[in-house]
């Protein structure tokens, strides 16, 4: 049976993931005080909730750390009003959503049903990326439940104001996770972003006011009106409040989602949570947001997890997807990889990122087949230094700056394949299975 919430006193695992195992039901939710939060919100002014969650001083989870009750005061007042949630989930090394979703959905319900009364959406959708097939499933048997007991459909308690939940399944597209291009895919145009302004806040789905956050944000938001927002807000750092769920994985013993207070460490998430590496292997680096953010150092494993600590090392907090990287691995093949994912979910709409990105992938082709010349390492900086900060979208950086990282931290390892002409890790390297792979995508490199 699930545990009890605990909110007053937040600790690993206590606010959104405090059960262990099974799947929640409407019944097991509501044995632990859920919908509560809702009857309460019911009897709180629009304002009294936006509020709270400012002085919760929540980040949202989705990966800018944008501040949640900042973004709801931005609203533009037209009705009709949409509440959007995120639920694309597909930055590598992320699976925190799905896990929220598979087994507390109705914190994300309750979660959009208090957010929909506070800005009298006209409906709300829940966009979930494609492949979470089973996810979808479960969302959809929630919101029934939630039908069931009338808080969907029907008039809320005391109001006249009626909820609907859609739960929209998106085609499995990356770039469908940027918020104005899952909203032009929910509008019904090919998944790309636009340029802002317009902000969601003002033209989103329908192109009308539109509130959009991640899953992990909004399932916090009974938590908050549970707590207060001063109280919440007493748990983390200065920037940085309340509690995370930190996706860990990689060739540690205990790989799996993690909920931490903010002001906890990487040390603590990764040796602690997750018992250290496993079969006795060292670790070389770890990636601290998804394989979008830049790589740290072991020597820096006692860093917060704060969003602002994170970005004093060098890095950035992004997804919470914690990826930990040993020593058989090869940082080109870890490269080659990365970039391989951005250059195959890169939309192709802006010319930084539909060349650049291509570009830098295959010269990390070339780099790890050994058929790279000794200035093609600073070809490949320039590069990264010609795609951030140019594009539509993040995209771009999103490969530019992890890879650029890895050439900073484990230039040595670049230049031996260059200066041996193949790869020194090829037969150790977990990665080894999926190379070589077929050579240079495009005839961009001078021979
Ligand atoms: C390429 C790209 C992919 C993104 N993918 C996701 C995603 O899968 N889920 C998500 O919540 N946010 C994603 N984001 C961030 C969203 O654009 C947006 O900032 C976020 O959903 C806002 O919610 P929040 O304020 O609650 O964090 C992505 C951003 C970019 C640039």
């Amino acid at each position: 049976m699930p545990r009890a919430h605990t909110y007053p006193d937040p600790k690993p695992g206590d606010v959104i993931l405090d059960f262990v195992g099974e799947r929640r039901t409407i019944a097991d939710y509501e044995a632990a005080g859920g919908y509560r939060q809702l009857e309460r919100a019911l009897g709180m002014s629009d304002k009294d909730i936006v509020d709270a969650l400012q002085a919760s001083n929540l980040r949202g989870r989705g990966g800018a750390g944008f501040p949640t009750g900042r973004k709801a005061s931005f609203l533009a007042p037209p009705h009709p009003r949409y509440l959007v949630i995120n639920a694309d989930e597909s930055e590598p090394g992320t699976f925190k959503d799905r896990e929220i979703m598979l087994r507390n959905p109705h914190a994300l319900i309750e979660g959009v049903l208090i957010m929909s009364w506070a800005i009298r959406a006209a409906q709300a959708f829940i966009y979930i990326r494609g492949e979470y097939f089973t996810e979808y499933e479960v969302l959809v048997d929630a919101v029934a439940e939630a039908r069931e007991r009338g808080w969907v459909n029907r008039p809320l308690p005391g109001t006249d104001y009626t909820p609907d939940i859609v739960v929209h399944r998106g085609a499995g597209a990356y770039i469908c996770g940027e918020e104005t291009a899952l909203l032009a895919s929910l509008n019904g145009f090919r998944g790309q972003p636009t340029a802002k302004p317009p902000f969601p806040a003002v033209a989103g789905a329908y192109m009308r006011p539109t509130l959009l956050n991640n899953v992990e944000t909004i399932a916090t938001v009974p938590a908050i009106l549970a707590m207060g927002g001063e109280a919440y807000a007493a748990v983390g750092t200065e920037q940085s409040k309340g509690t995370r769920v930190f996706s860990l994985s990689g060739p540690v013993q205990r790989p799996g989602n993690y909920e931490m207070p903010l002001t906890g460490t990487f040390r603590e998430l990764i040796e602690g949570l997750g018992g250290g590496m496993a079969d006795g292997r060292a670790m070389k680096c770890f990636i601290p947001g998804g394989s979008s953010t830049p790589a740290l150092l072991p020597e820096q494993l006692d860093t917060g997890l704060a969003f602002e600590a994170v970005q004093a090392a060098g890095s950035m907090a992004g997804s919470g997807a914690v990826i930990v990287v040993d020593d058989r691995t090869c940082m080109v093949q870890f490269g080659l990889r990365v970039a391989e994912f951005y250059r195959h979910e890169s939309c192709g709409k802006c010319t930084p990122c539909r060349e650049g990105v291509p570009w830098i992938t295959s010269l990390l082709r070339r780099i790890e087949g050994g058929e790279a010349k000794d200035y093609e390492i600073d070809l490949l900086l320039n590069v990264c230094d010609r795609v951030e900060g140019k594009c539509l979208c993040p995209l771009g950086d999103a490969c530019a700056m992890p890879v650029r990282s890895y050439v900073k931290l484990f230039r040595e390892e670049f230049e031996a394949h260059v200066r041996l002409g193949h790869c020194p890790y090829h037969d150790m390297s977990p990665l080894s299975s999926l190379y070589p792979m077929p050579k240079s995508l495009l005839p961009l490199v001078p021979a």
